[in-house]
């Protein structure tokens, strides 16, 4: 069924675990994040990006009509995120289209122009009733620009700041850039699990990973005990997705039925989305 992103977040950090949340491009995706989780039977975020919705001819409703009727229908709980906002005008569609939580990107302003931005957008998401996140530090990699050195000073969540931040906006959770890069196609992020431990000592909201497609299996392990409680992954899937058709249409030259591949790119999702959900409900060492 349809749930509250705000629910398994809060249920997930009060548990010292984190849900998964999918970012979803296409009606295969969101089958495949749906199927996953049913065979991981836990509950699972489908999260739609203002970069898929641009690629879905600036139309938000017909990815999410689509992922409205597979949460209906799922045996797990899916809750509905729209994910890294920027513009006002998608913002203002989000609980129209079925979105029970946002997260709103303005982490590229500085500090005081991401704050009033974002208790602005936190004032009106929470008239709604929306469960909202929000982004201080910069996690890179975004958009296809050069990823920003994950390491560099000014790209990492200083907690001081944070606690600041989430006083002065009223947000739900935080995204924190504590190592990892949007985009990465090898698991090879080195999070500083330093950091996050003193940004979860200074803040009491769940806190939000981003970029985890390139974080290692004991990397994500580490984070959810250290209070990662939400961990965004989009780059793993469509990884496997990719290669699974790539290897099938190299191996069937004469298929033209798209459904052929496609299926075998979302049987692919499917099983990564089961495999991270694994990794993220073991116990830290
Ligand atoms: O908000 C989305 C996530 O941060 C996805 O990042 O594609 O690097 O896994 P990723
Ligand atoms: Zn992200």
């Amino acid at each position: 069924p349809l749930a509250p992103t705000g629910e398994l977040v809060t249920r997930a950090a009060a548990a010292r675990s984190a849900v998964a949340a999918f970012n979803v491009i296409t009606l295969e995706h969101i089958e495949a994040v749906v199927a996953g989780a049913e065979s991981a039977g836990a509950p699972v975020v489908l999260q739609v990006s203002e970069n898929a919705v641009k690629y879905r001819y600036g139309r938000l409703l017909p990815l999410a009509r689509a992922a409205v009727a597979a949460a209906e229908r799922a045996a797990v709980p899916v809750a509905l995120h729209l994910d890294h906002v920027q513009s006002d005008e998608l913002l203002r569609q989000a609980s129209d289209a079925g979105f029970s939580s946002v997260m709103y990107d303005a982490a590229r302003l500085s500090y005081a122009a991401n704050l009033a931005a974002t208790r602005a957008a936190a004032d009106w998401a929470h008239a709604q009733g929306l469960w909202i996140e929000a982004e201080l530090g910069q996690i890179g990699g975004k958009d296809g620009r050069p990823p920003l050195d994950a390491h560099a000073p000014g790209a990492r969540t200083d907690p001081g700041r944070a606690r600041d931040f989430v006083a002065g906006t009223g947000v739900d959770g935080l995204a924190v850039a504590i190592g990892s890069v949007h985009a990465m196609t090898t698991r090879t992020a080195a999070l500083d699990h330093g950091l996050l431990g003193r940004l979860s000592a200074a803040l009491t909201v769940p806190l939000v990973l981003h970029g985890s497609s390139g974080v290692p299996d004991d990397g994500l392990v580490a984070a959810v005990g250290g209070g990662i409680a939400k961990v965004n992954v989009g780059t793993a899937l469509n990884i496997a997705m990719t290669m699974a058709i790539r290897t099938f249409l190299a191996a069937h030259p004469e298929a033209v039925d798209s459904r052929k591949y496609l299926s075998v790119g979302r049987e692919a999702m499917a099983r990564e989305v089961t495999r991270i959900i694994g990794v993220l409900s073991r116990p830290p060492a």
